[in-house]
């Protein structure tokens, strides 16, 4: 290409107005949340990077889409079309859809695991986890050893690492299952899981008769990075990549809800006959008919196009330069973030940044607040708050603690990234006189939603 810079490959038709508010006003809303940016009301925060889930811009063609939803309660012809959509691209037997990816969680794991089963993944995102642990089973996260080390960089730091794999399905004979790959792998950075890798979590599984099933939420940005990274791939399309990809697995959960390009769905998809059985007993029980999965038929219209339009090569080469942008303006600036720079969202490294705040007053979770004090900015720790309570109610530091900047797809532009930039930059020099805090209320499961805390000295920043 003669021109360098990589554009929106877009233009905006619909704008939505966010709201300046003063840093009293913040400090305010900061302590009604009672410091859980979860808490806040939406109106309060000037950019929001709590995630990229449901968050996106749809497009024309899926407001169109939409208008043609045929709300029919069984066989509605936007069940076909969603289903010919995933289908295209998964290949897999049944597809059932769902109101977002936990449902297709529970509903997974509801029919298929006992007290005691083991569920090995590369990293089980919360929900993931949860359900696992809710089943009364084990949710063993196994990545590369790279994958522990933010500022290591390595193509694709979301491999699974496969002799801890064998060695996991060797050592307990019965008891696992199901193994899930998550593409790209959320909390470890958002890190890409290469095709190889894939194949032979597949194989070794196969050889285990273990069932192996993709946690697919952004598989078109990791289908992007196995054609910008891995030998072989330059010339094959995103679709290509992805059909591949699929090829190797039994089923997966999908949230809609990223790389579906919606705001709100998801599905299971799987090809054994009589684990779709009973899946989809336990989606009418809850979720609703086969043909719907509690959406409306205008949400699977907007999936059926969200799928296609995600795979367009322009979208991702945007897509992922436009996090990328963000996190080599940090580096360049000193700030540590985990790297190489994931798909959907930047990871400040804030046991890095924030050596003298211990893992116990929630370094991650103080440095989010301090982001949204600052400079209106909202993002999501992923660290000891969200992951640290065990299972028996004990407590575990988490192996990083990280702030995420997610993006929503196709919302911000350049300029609103270079205003992050700022307040991180002025976050950063602001470090070490941010303190921790203290969790004053927290429910037994997902604490992270609802805890409460407090500033462990006095204030979030001293003087
Ligand atoms: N798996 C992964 C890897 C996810 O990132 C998420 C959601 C889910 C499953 C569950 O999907 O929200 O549709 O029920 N992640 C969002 C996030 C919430 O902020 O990363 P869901």
């Amino acid at each position: 290409m003669k021109f360098k810079t990589i554009i929106e490959p877009f233009r905006i038709k619909t704008v939505e107005p966010i709201r300046r508010t003063t840093r009293k006003e913040r400090e305010l809303a900061l302590r009604e949340a009672g410091y859980n940016l979860f808490l806040l009301k939406a109106e309060d925060v000037l950019i929001d990077l709590l995630t990229d889930s449901g968050t996106g811009a749809m497009s024309s063609a899926q407001w169109a889409g939409m208008m043609q939803g045929d709300e029919s309660y069984a066989g509605a012809k936007s069940f076909y079309r969603f289903e010919t959509a995933v289908r295209e691209i998964t290949h897999l037997k049944h597809i059932i859809p769902t109101h977002q990816g936990r449902a297709a969680e529970r509903i997974l794991f509801g029919s298929l695991l006992k007290p005691g089963d083991i569920v090995p993944n590369n990293t089980h995102f919360d929900t993931t986890r949860a359900n696992v642990e809710y089943r009364g089973a084990t949710a063993l996260d196994i990545p590369i050893p790279e994958a522990r080390q933010p500022q290591l960089r390595h193509p694709f730091k979301g491999n699974m690492d496969l002799n801890a794999l064998e060695h996991v399905l060797k050592e307990n004979p019965g008891r696992v299952p199901i193994v899930m790959l998550t593409v790209t792998n959320n909390s470890g950075g958002g890190q890409p899981v290469s095709m190889a890798n894939i194949r032979a979590v597949s194989e070794i599984c196969h050889k285990y008769g273990v069932l192996f099933f993709l946690d697919a939420c952004r598989f078109a940005e990791n289908a992007w990075f196995i054609k910008t990274r891995e030998e072989g791939y330059a010339d094959k399309s995103p679709r290509e990549i992805a059909q591949e990809m699929f090829s190797y697995v039994d089923g997966c959960t999908m949230s809609a809800k990223k790389d579906g390009m919606a705001n709100i769905g998801g599905f299971l998809a799987l090809n054994d006959d009589e684990l779709a059985q009973k899946c989809k007993n336990m989606l009418i029980l809850t979720e609703g008919f086969p043909t719907y999965g509690g959406l409306a038929g205008y949400d699977l219209e907007a999936i059926a196009v969200g799928l296609h339009e995600v795979l367009d090569e322009d979208y991702l080469r945007y897509r992922v330069r436009s996090v990328e942008y963000l996190g080599e303006k940090l580096v360049a600036a000193g700030v540590p973030i985990v790297e190489p720079v994931g798909g959907h969202a930047v990871y400040i490294d804030a046991l890095t940044m924030l050596p003298h705040i211990p893992q116990n007053e929630y370094p991650a979770w103080a440095l989010s607040c301090v982001l949204y004090l600052e400079g209106g900015v909202r993002s999501v720790e992923i660290g000891s708050v969200m992951f640290g309570r065990q299972p028996d109610g004990s407590e575990k530091p988490a192996p990083m603690e990280l702030v995420r900047l997610a993006f929503p797809r196709r919302v911000y532009t350049q300029s609103h990234v270079d205003y992050l930039c700022e307040v991180i930059t002025y976050v950063h020099g602001l470090r070490e006189r941010v303190r921790g805090v203290r969790m004053v209320e927290s429910p037994p499961v997902l604490r992270h939603f609802t805890a409460r805390f407090e500033p462990a000295h006095g204030s979030l920043i001293v003087a």
